[in-house]
């Protein structure tokens, strides 16, 4: 018999990897250059020189078994010492390496997270709008995943549901920061006060409430800002990075999970998180790859094309009369669709070779996504195109 639970996954599909597809088959017909192509958050901006030249370096010096053996079960030693060196001198937090423990991007930073702090049955809390596939990453631990519903004047925390939300069998609260898809950053008054609320729920219910914050866009934040470091404020934290965005590697598949100094068992998670990888295959991320992010752990690629591209398209949404939170960070903004069903709107957008994903998928129908990890050239060209598809349809 095959799995029942894996072919009903196939009911729910990732929209927008279906929005990808199409738009590379459309590209086949008239010339992906004719495609606005806003589906999918995989970076355009090439990967640092130094990135490049480190793995040929690694290539050219070091012996086969030391580029292409089994990377540790808790990860390569050089990483985990870089990456707990970065973050104590950017953040003032004191790392080590034994906290540090390095994965298949953030999408295998939560499922460890997750499956480390939290049991089959209890619930994780997140906030609307929330990246689609948390949904996955978490049924397929056994707890329940629940959405907060958004606070759509700002895309900040909406405390009030949440305060009412949180209850005995939450164990953990999921956020994200910037975020997927809003391109909203939360601000120090939100997460000082989000970290209240938790201390004194902790305190009522008498066990750890966790805080996973899933960081992938940390390093893409505009106006020459920087995003608050979510572990300086709450100390049952596990931070969830990716290089996919920062230096654009998401098919390299590295990241890390990395464990507060501060937090409940803090000695014994990443130990865990090595059982866990044993457990789900999502073990020993490739030995190259750590060894030549550690040479470049503090670069990144470009982020001000993304910077330029946010503004266009926020300039030209607002023109057309979009209602829409500016982005402080990301490659996405979140506007509300011109009519209530987004889904609807969404498909309307395609005759014009628009590829934009409704908002239902991120918990916020009424919004849409648009992913502008693009050429900076391709938006200018889109706004035309997005200015027949208003005037044509909604005016
Ligand atoms: C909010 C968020 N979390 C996690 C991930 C997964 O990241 P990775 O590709 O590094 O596994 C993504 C990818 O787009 C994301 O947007």
């Amino acid at each position: 018999m095959i799995s029942q639970l894996y072919r009903d996954m196939l009911k729910t599909k990732s929209v927008i990897r279906q929005l990808s597809e199409y738009a590379t088959r459309r590209g086949n017909e008239i010339g992906y250059e004719n495609v606005f192509d806003f589906s999918l958050g995989n970076p355009y901006v090439p990967v640092p020189g130094t990135y490049s030249d480190a793995v040929i370096r690694l290539h050219e010096t070091l012996p086969s078994s030391a580029l292409h053996g089994y990377s540790p079960t808790l990860g390569h030693p050089v990483y985990k010492k870089k990456v707990a060196e970065s973050l104590t001198e950017r953040f003032g937090i004191p790392y080590t390496p034994e906290l540090i423990f390095p994965t298949s991007g953030a999408a295998a930073a939560l499922a460890h997270a997750f499956r480390a702090v939290v049991l089959p049955g209890e619930e994780i809390l997140t906030f609307a709008p929330y990246f689609s596939e948390y949904d996955q990453y978490v049924n397929l631990t056994g707890a329940v995943l629940r959405a907060v519903p958004a606070d759509t004047e700002t895309f900040q925390i909406n405390f009030r549901a949440f305060e009412e939300m949180l209850n005995e069998n939450t164990a953990a609260v999921l956020i994200n920061t910037p975020n997927n898809p809003s391109g909203i950053v939360y601000s120090e008054e939100t997460i000082k006060h989000l970290a209240d609320i938790l201390r004194e729920r902790q305190e009522r219910f008498g066990h750890e409430i966790f805080l996973i914050s899933d960081e992938p866009y940390r390093e893409i934040v505009f106006d020459g800002k920087t995003a608050p470091c979510i572990a300086a404020f709450y100390d049952n934290t596990i931070t969830c990075y990716s290089f996919s965005k920062s230096l654009s590697l998401p098919g390299e598949r590295i990241g890390y999970a990395a464990v507060s100094p501060r937090c409940s068992h803090a000695d014994e998670l990443v130990p865990m998180m090595g059982q866990i990888s044993r457990g789900i295959g999502h073990n020993c991320p490739s030995s190259t790859i750590q060894l030549a992010v550690s040479e470049v752990i503090n670069e990144t690629a470009d982020m001000s094309v993304y910077e330029a591209n946010m503004n266009l398209l926020y300039d030209k949404l607002t023109e057309l009369g979009f209602t829409c939170v500016r982005p402080g960070g990301t490659f996405y903004i979140f506007p509300k669709a011109l009519e209530q069903d987004s889904v609807a709107f969404c498909k309307k957008a395609l005759q014009y070779d628009l590829i934009m994903v409704p908002g239902d998928g991120f918990g916020t129908p009424g919004y849409f996504r648009m992913a502008y990890c693009i050429a900076t050239e391709k938006v200018q060209r889109s706004l035309a195109a997005l200015e027949r598809f208003v005037m044509a349809e909604y005016r």
